[in-house]
């Protein structure tokens, strides 16, 4: 079995010492010296918490996380090391994942829209699972990736959710039965259904039609000698826990949904695609305030009054201290950090 993390990669970290310790440490220290640049620390112990939590409330379920989330290496590493799946959506996120040892199987090209030479390279690197939505990448992956295992995905109802991914992704379900003509047609494997029902949603009913529609698309794909065997139901769940809707409630919601529709024994693999569920409450981001002023909003729909203004050093981060308490009381200062980070705690560090 590979080995994701090497202790080398680390250090050790007093037991008991907190995420929020450590920030105020670093406030300290920084506050003492002119270079106060923002950053973050992140409780790996948390991302270990929740995919043990995901493993409870959705046995039936392989998590991959979506490292387009955020693909801090320590995150990568550590759910490599739990056993979890990865959702890419670019090249670079597979060569990052499969720099880190993660077989192809566990990788799915979770991106409907992908440039020919990505298709090229999942296909050197043996990554076979990809998503697609259109008949355009039906024809660039029937030339480009004959071993590929194409899943299909269906547009969902999104509309209680805060990211809407269907407005861009997802075949309706009227366009499903042509699609698999056109797979079938042209040599191409499609082995299940996947959908997102936007991220941050509100309504888990949104999972249970999305699981009722994949159910309908199995059948359709059996006209066409298909016998489909995963089904991925994809991300939207909560990063934290005062949302609207808590993991554990929704969970009870879509399993039952997975029972009827894909009942155990029916052959049928499941994933998911969980992204912020995983990050959000591991990262604590500190910022400094660098600029205020007093600003009067003037034109429609202003109030009139004065607003003050702050200006924060966002754009450039410059540390990355993970932490792992529970795994092995390990942290890490890291070099680089993804602009794509989930921000949580914005912990303000006045100093101007
Ligand atoms: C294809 C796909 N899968 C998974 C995710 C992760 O979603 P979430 O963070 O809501 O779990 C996204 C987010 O954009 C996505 O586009």
């Amino acid at each position: 079995m590979p080995k994701y993390i090497q202790e080398s990669d680390f250090t050790m970290v007093e037991e008991g010492f907190v995420a929020r310790d450590l920030m105020e440490e670093i406030i300290n220290d920084v506050s003492q010296t002119d270079d106060r640049d923002a950053f973050f620390v992140a409780d790996l112990g948390d991302v270990v918490r929740k995919h043990l939590r995901f493993l409870k409330a959705l046995p039936r379920v392989k998590p991959f996380y979506a490292m387009k989330c955020n693909s801090s290496r320590g995150v990568v590493q550590i759910l490599a090391e739990l056993g979890a799946g990865f959702d890419c959506a670019s090249k670079a996120e597979i060569e990052l994942v499969q720099g880190i040892g993660v077989k192809p199987e566990n990788i799915i090209y979770a991106n409907p829209c992908k440039q020919i030479s990505q298709i090229k390279f999942a296909a050197k690197n043996g990554v076979q699972m990809m998503t697609f939505d259109n008949e355009v990448e039906l024809s660039k992956v029937s030339r480009n990736h004959p071993n590929a295992k194409m899943v299909l995905r269906i547009a969902t109802d999104d509309s209680k959710s805060s990211a809407r991914l269907s407005v861009k992704f997802g075949a309706p379900l009227k366009s499903c039965r042509h699609l698999l003509e056109m797979a079938k047609n042209l040599n191409v494997d499609v082995i299940g259904v996947s959908f997102h029902v936007g991220s941050g949603c509100m309504d888990p009913k949104a999972y249970v039609q999305s699981i009722s529609d994949a159910r309908m698309v199995f059948e359709m794909a059996t006209e066409f000698g298909y016998k489909m065997w995963l089904l991925d139901i994809g991300g939207g769940f909560p990063g934290t826990d005062d949302s609207r809707v808590r993991f554990e409630e929704m969970a009870a919601v879509i399993n039952p949904a997975l029972d009827l529709y894909f009942p155990e024994g029916s052959a049928v693999e499941i994933i998911a695609e969980p992204g912020r569920y995983y990050v959000a409450s591991a990262f604590s981001l500190a910022v400094n305030i660098i600029a205020k002023k007093e600003v009067r909003l003037d034109g429609s729909g202003s109030d009139g009054r004065v607003h003050v203004q702050y200006c924060l050093n966002i754009k450039a981060f410059s540390k990355h201290l993970l932490q792992i308490p529970l795994v092995s009381n390990l942290w890490k200062q890291a070099e680089h950090l993804s602009l794509t980070v989930l921000l949580v705690l914005l912990v303000l560090h006045v100093g101007f």
